[in-house]
């Protein structure tokens, strides 16, 4: 694997051009599924600088905090709960532009005011998600959604 990120400026599309392959080669060829997903966590927070950025694990019908970059964050989350939960139950990518509109939604710090939430779904069920909390209102977009969806989907879970 590459042991330097190549961090780009530009446009959020042209930042996710160049490192999602790099993303890739990290991840290729290593099966320790936590040791990929904190590599995953800490190139996104190297890249964007998101104020939190990571996975929780579907365990026992809730969700428990995984690898992260961030400030310490609430270690379970019930399904149908914050934004997390809701992604779980409803297997959906959720953008939120202002967390403070989302009823229910569960603030780990008041610093946070957009979120993006990107379920993990292998055969047909939830096994994690990808959490992604900005300081910046309206932080996520399309864009975000489409290239997480993608890094999401180059993540093997079936060790
Ligand atoms: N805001 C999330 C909780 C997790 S933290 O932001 C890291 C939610 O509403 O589910």
């Amino acid at each position: 694997m590459p042991e330097d990120l190549l961090i780009i400026k530009g446009t959020k599309e042209d930042q996710y051009k160049n490192l999602v392959p790099q993303i890739a080669a990290i991840i290729e060829g290593e099966t320790d599924l936590i040791a990929n997903l904190a590599n995953i966590a800490a190139a996104l927070k190297e890249q964007f600088d998101w104020l939190w950025v990571g996975f929780y694990l579907v365990k026992n019908n809730e969700l428990v905090v995984g690898p992260f970059q961030g400030p310490v964050a609430c270690t379970r989350i019930k399904k149908g709960k914050g934004v997390c939960g809701t992604s779980w139950e409803q297997e959906k990518t959720l953008i939120i532009e202002d967390v403070e509109h989302f009823p229910g939604h569960i603030s780990c710090s008041s610093l946070s005011k957009s979120e993006i939430v990107v379920p993990v779904i292998k055969n047909n069920e939830v096994v994690a998600v990808l959490d992604c909390d900005s300081s910046l209102l309206d932080d996520f977009d399309e864009t975000d959604k489409f290239y997480l969806e993608e890094i999401i989907a180059g993540i093997n879970f079936n060790e």
